[in-house]
């Protein structure tokens, strides 16, 4: 099967990327590297060669915008003659900072919601009708519930969290317009963290990290002086938040598994969790004990739009997705600072 992976040179993407190709999958990658670098499918392509798996690595990356239809439509025409259709879209592309979104939500909307849209029309063209969409749990909003299953409220509180409402919804419509063609899987990401236990790959952000985990490794790494704790004053037994962080080979995996599942013609929503809540603090203490590191530690106030806990039930991708989570919080940190350490300036 020839899948598009848009955005697959992202965090994430090449993650997924490796996890594809290792299933024997062939991939094609359209990022236009806005908040990435070739460099990391470079590193997908290292460690297939160094674990052997695989001789001629089916992957072919282009750069390219998402919103450019004419040129998403010669991809697939392209593919179509040469008789190895785009069967399938793995669908990363898109921005994805809180922060920057609040700021410039017309950019967040043009690319999230304009480039979903312009991506399914030259699918629906191509009649490629199976989709595998990166929502996120930010939509779940504020509560204090012990987890969030797929039925919690939506209640977005940035424009990041309604443009990632408004394609889950959009793609409904679109399902409903022909059910027995189209397979859509929503698959809302609770916390990924940690990297390829290689350490080619990783999360390699752009300027200073606004999440907590590449944050925490560049203090490890001596780039940045200390980890500010956002609030020690929340209802939680050691007063910090607390999220549900899932090692992003674990989430890599659940999009196969989704894929798999898109051949019976549905539409589903899921969550990829761990179902374990973690606060920043054990956090912290496990990534110190794992590592062998000490992190300089400041507690500063609550930042502004976050929560005290959100945690993933999960069973709903157990059981329908017949994939589970199989790496522990050692594990992420293990992995995560590996690739920090081997790649002290990311890619
Ligand atoms: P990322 O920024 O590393 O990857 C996104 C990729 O999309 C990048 O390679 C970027 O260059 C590319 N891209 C952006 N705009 C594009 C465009 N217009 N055309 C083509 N390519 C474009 O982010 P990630 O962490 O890998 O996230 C991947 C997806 O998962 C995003 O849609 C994100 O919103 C979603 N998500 C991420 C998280 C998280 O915590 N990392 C959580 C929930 C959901
Ligand atoms: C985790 C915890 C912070 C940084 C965000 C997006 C969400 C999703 C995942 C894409 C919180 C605390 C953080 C720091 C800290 N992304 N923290 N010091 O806020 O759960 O979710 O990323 O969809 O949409 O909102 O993740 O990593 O920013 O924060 O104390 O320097 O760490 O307060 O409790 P968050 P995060």
């Amino acid at each position: 099967m020839n899948i598009l992976v848009t955005g697959g040179a992202g965090f994430i993407g090449s993650h997924t990327c490796l996890a594809l190709l290792e299933q024997g999958y062939e991939v094609v990658v359209v990022d236009s590297f806005i908040n990435s670098n070739k460099k990391s499918l470079d590193g997908v392509i290292e460690i297939l060669k160094f674990n052997k798996t695989i001789k001629n690595i089916p992957l072919e990356i282009i750069k390219a915008d998402i919103r450019n239809e004419k040129l998403l439509d010669k991809l697939f025409l392209g593919y179509k003659k040469s008789g190895k259709p785009i069967n399938a879209v793995i669908h990363f592309a898109g921005l994805k900072s809180v922060k920057e979104s609040i700021l410039n939500p017309l950019n967040y909307w043009d690319v999230n919601v304009n480039g979903s849209i312009t991506l399914l029309r030259v699918m629906d063209r191509y009649k490629c009708k199976r989709i595998v969409f990166s929502s996120s749990a930010t939509i779940y909003g504020y509560s204090n519930k012990k987890s969030f299953n797929e039925n919690s409220e939506i209640k977005p509180i940035n424009p990041y969290g309604t443009t990632k409402v408004a394609i889950e919804q959009f793609l409904n419509d679109v399902y409903l317009s022909n059910p027995k063609e189209w397979g859509i899987a929503n698959l809302r990401y609770f916390n990924p963290i940690g990297a390829h236990p290689s350490g080619l790959i990783g999360e390699a952000p752009l300027g200073v990290p606004s999440n907590i985990f590449p944050y925490l490794t560049q203090v490890a790494a001596g780039k940045i002086n200390k980890l500010n704790i956002f609030g020690n004053d929340w209802p939680t037994k050691d007063g910090t938040a607390i999220r549900d962080y899932i090692h992003v080979m674990d989430l890599a995996e659940g999009h196969i598994s989704a894929l798999q599942k898109l051949n019976e013609n549905k539409i589903m929503t899921v969550n990829l969790g761990t179902g374990f809540g973690t606060s920043v603090l054990e956090l912290v203490n496990t990534f110190e004990r794992v590592n062998n590191i000490k992190i300089p530690i400041e507690f500063t106030s609550r930042r502004q739009g976050d929560c005290c806990r959100v945690v993933a039930d999960n069973t709903l991708a157990i059981s329908s997705l017949g994939w589970s989570p199989k790496r522990y919080l050692e594990e992420m940190c293990l992995d995560g600072w590996k690739w920090q350490s081997l790649n002290p300036k990311g890619y």
